[in-house]
């Protein structure tokens, strides 16, 4: 016989428990209807539980409760009118309400990078317990969902001392999230895991009673979703440690396309050859011009700077490189632009004043609208910072892009975009930009040249239409 390792933990023994509000399943809510609330309110809802979600954005909860996502998410839209008609779900910005409501609390505010630092701030976790707590009347469980340094449920859970009284019995919990822009939705529903950070049977409980919706709808599927019961700091740390993970992976094949450029290898077929090892795997193995978004480069920053504070610092300091790396790329896509257009590198840079690029991609994935830290964008930036005329175009992410980068001419078609441009950056994977025509764009350019960020473009079939194609980390 052979036995599996690591070796598979038993389901843990939970209790069975009685929501304060009285109700047969526990009232959910859930604190800052961002990316991560806005998908779980109504996920829960759609899972069957009773949901509020509560925000102190007026504007964004009353589009919410008119029906409308304020975020480009594949499916998310049919869901939060389902279950507003169904009565199950609603918004509210009346922190008193929602702390009458709820039996579990999941705080799902932003905790962006400091102004003043690489750490991660604290102060809308902070607001959003506090005023919740000060307004609980019954014993409750504040659940963070929020990605936060290590220790920060401990502080929670003082905080809530501080502001409710002892006999009402508040109890804190840490719960992370794994969801991905763009997948949002499933990865709420069917999750490939569930990590509880619980200090008591009760929370443990209630929090299992809060979550077996989403172990019900495995079991109707036919699947298991495991679950890790743990202490707080394994919990929060679980979170930043996948996020770490991925985003070093990421790096380390991006590190190989640097030494495929340097040598003459192409680093496609170079991930393709090491991903069939189920050891490595051939998931997050994509070359390109890196990571971005609102979690993994603001994430791995943050983890650096509390294991610093906690005198664990060298441990994380490879991540400092992972940044690096994935900074780097940015700029090899402006060198490679550069050497296209026939364009010298100086000290501050290339100068490309006199020619037009078209970029394609601004968002820092396909299938999202979100351009935070996106890479292609920042590319974007540098082109234009170096005097290029530059057209951006985006199937879904212009609106956002222009306000955060208002100074790119921004286009509503890939055809406005390419036309008459002496390069084409393709920066962002979507569909559209996969399975674009080379021979029919290669009629409205000035120049066939091509910059593939994503290594998406079938390469020979561009070459064949005439295109001048460049990849990252290929010959
Ligand atoms: C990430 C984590 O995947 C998710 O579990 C966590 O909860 C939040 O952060 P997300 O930010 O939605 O999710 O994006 P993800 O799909 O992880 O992609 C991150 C970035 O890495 C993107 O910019 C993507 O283009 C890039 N990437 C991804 C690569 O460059 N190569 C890859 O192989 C995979």
């Amino acid at each position: 016989m052979t036995i599996p390792y690591p070796n598979p933990q038993p389901m843990p023994v939970i209790p069975a428990v009685t929501p304060p509000s009285g109700a047969s399943r526990p009232r959910v809510t859930f604190l800052g209807t961002g990316y991560l609330g806005a998908t779980y309110a109504i996920c829960y809802a759609e899972l069957g539980y009773e949901v509020l979600g509560f925000d102190v954005d007026a504007d964004k909860i009353a589009k919410l409760n008119a029906g409308e996502v304020p975020i480009h998410e594949p499916g998310l839209d049919e869901l939060l009118r389902r279950n507003l008609a169904a009565g199950r779900l609603r918004f509210s910005t009346d922190i008193g309400e929602t702390a009458d409501f709820g039996d579990v609390h999941f705080i799902c505010v932003g905790t962006p990078q400091r102004a003043d630092g690489m750490g991660a701030d604290l102060s809308y976790v902070e607001a959003s317990v506090t005023s919740l707590a000060q307004r609980l009347t019954r014993k409750a469980l504040i659940v963070g969902k929020s990605t936060v340094p290590v220790g920060t449920a401990e502080w929670v859970e003082q905080l809530v001392g501080k502001h409710t009284p002892t006999d009402l019995g508040v109890e804190v919990a840490w719960s992370p999230e794994f969801l991905q822009e763009g997948f949002a939705v499933d990865d709420v529903l069917r999750p490939n895991r569930i990590v509880v950070g619980v200090k008591s049977e009760w929370a443990n409980g209630m929090l299992y009673a809060a979550h077996k919706g989403v172990f019900d709808l495995a079991a109707t599927e036919d699947r298991e979703v495991p679950l890790v019961v743990t202490d707080f700091a394994t919990a929060e740390l679980v979170k930043v440690a996948a996020n770490a993970f991925l985003a070093t992976k990421i790096s380390f094949i991006n590190a190989m396309a640097e030494v495929c450029e340097a040598s003459g290898g192409d680093v496609t077929q170079l991930a393709r050859a090491i991903g069939y090892d189920p050891r490595i795997g051939n998931r997050f193995l994509q070359a390109g011009l890196g990571f971005g978004g609102a979690c993994l480069p603001k994430d791995i920053r943050a983890f650096q700077a509390r294991a610093q504070e906690l005198g664990a610092g060298e441990a994380l300091r490879f991540l400092h490189e992972v940044d690096l790396i994935n900074l780097r790329r940015r700029t090899r896509v402006l060198q490679l632009a550069a050497d296209l257009l026939g364009r010298r590198s100086g000290p501050a840079g290339p100068d490309l004043s006199g020619t037009r690029i078209a970029v394609l991609g601004a968002t820092f994935k396909p299938n999202t609208d979100d351009v935070r830290d996106a890479p292609a964008l920042a590319v974007a930036a540098l082109l234009h910072k170096a005097g290029a005329d530059v057209h951006v175009f985006d199937p879904q992410g212009v609106e956002n892009a222009r306000r955060a980068v208002p100074e790119l001419q921004y286009e509503a078609t890939i055809t406005d975009a390419v036309t008459d441009t002496d390069l084409v950056c393709v920066l962002t994977e979507w569909a559209d930009f996969r399975n674009a025509d080379p021979v029919a764009l290669g009629e409205l350019v000035a120049g066939r040249r091509v910059v593939d960020g994503r290594n998406c473009l079938d390469a020979a079939l561009w070459t064949q239409a005439g295109w001048e194609y460049r990849g990252l980390g290929r010959p």
